[in-house]
């Protein structure tokens, strides 16, 4: 082949594009000139062949096929209607675009946010802490001691490095005391792992807010008023808290409190199995033991800490009756919120 060869093959080309009736013929054209294995490619390739004294020549020629049977196509296919300026005319931007839908948060996200913007009008800032922990800060600085049950292999997730998936948000506290001195006021919310066997109520990762407030005269009123504030702003204006004496091994003393039932106003219903309350985790003053573990002068401060459940706030808040739903990812669930 030589540089004489392609302008007839130009010319050819050029011709068949002229003949072209329609798009699909026009494609044809397309493919076998200019196609990946084409007749430009071959030219391509049949360069290095040409005596080297003809080279720039057939070259030259070459690139002129490639462009006048390009612009051939170009103008041919405007011609036939699939150029592009045909189809700017056919497309109507009156018709309605297709809607694909917001997302919307999470219920166990719309709780902990509300929860934060509740806790943050009180004064108190976020905290963030690991969920894989080490055994010294989700049991050890909790004064846990060693032979406690939750430290049971049956309770707990323990990695083969000695760490553990933490059962609590309790240890934040000890993370934040370590590194900052008195006052604190924190909460931290966030994931919680137990070996729950799961069911409609128990799911082996749960969440929880952890809430910490040390200064030098904090009380158990100041406990009860905060919680109360908090109950009455997320769950509604009438609710009522009470605390039950229990045993944490880092508070003392130490409560489970629970909220009066929104939906029936404490008189009893399916949502409180009839005893017009409803639990929501655990609470009390500082133990004296952990300050001292920190390091804070336990004559010189008192605190109280509470952890809630997330779960079970937003199951009694939007009315879920079965924690799996949660983390099912269905959408006609989700959508709801
Ligand atoms: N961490 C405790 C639990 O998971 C709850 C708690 C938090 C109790 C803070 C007292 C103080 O059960």
């Amino acid at each position: 082949m030589n540089a004489a060869d392609i302008t007839r093959l130009t010319q050819e080309a050029l011709e068949e594009v002229r003949l072209a009736a329609d798009t699909a013929a026009l494609e044809a054209v397309r493919i076998k000139y200019l196609g990946r294995k084409g007749l430009l490619p071959q030219l391509m390739k049949a360069l290095k062949d040409v005596a080297p004294e003809e080279r720039p020549e057939f070259g030259r020629q070459a690139n002129t096929f490639k462009q006048e049977v390009g612009a051939a196509l170009k103008a041919r296919g405007q011609e036939l209607g699939a150029g592009p300026a045909h189809t700017a005319t056919l497309f109507d931007c009156t018709v309605p675009g297709q809607w694909r839908g917001l997302g919307s948060r999470h219920p166990i996200s719309q709780v902990i946010e509300e929860a934060t913007r509740i806790f943050h009008s009180l004064g108190f800032t976020v905290a963030d802490g690991p969920d894989i922990e080490t055994e010294y800060h989700n049991f050890d600085a909790l004064n846990t001691p060693d032979d406690h049950p939750s430290r049971d292999i049956q309770d707990t997730f323990w990695l083969e490095t000695g760490e553990l998936l933490r059962t609590q948000t309790s240890p934040v506290q000890i993370r934040v005391m370590e590194k900052q001195p008195p006052p604190v006021r924190i909460i931290a919310p966030g994931r919680c792992y137990r070996r729950d066997t799961t069911d409609a109520t128990h799911s082996a990762n749960f969440h929880q807010i952890e809430g910490l407030y040390v200064d030098t005269h904090v009380s158990m009123a100041e406990l009860k008023s905060d919680l109360t504030y908090f109950a009455r702003q997320m769950m509604g204006p009438k609710v009522n808290i009470r605390f039950r004496p229990h045993f944490f091994p880092f508070t003392e003393p130490s409560v489970e409190y629970d909220f009066s039932c929104h939906l029936c106003d404490g008189r009893g219903c399916r949502v409180c199995k009839n005893s017009g309350w409803i639990e929501i985790s655990g609470a009390g003053m500082v133990d004296p033991a952990v300050f001292s573990i920190v390091g804070y002068d336990p004559e010189a401060v008192t605190g109280y800490a509470f952890g809630m459940g997330v779960e079970r706030i937003a199951m009694i808040k939007y009315g879920i009756h079965d924690i799996r739903l949660l983390y099912d990812n269905d959408l006609r669930f989700l959508q709801q919120f």
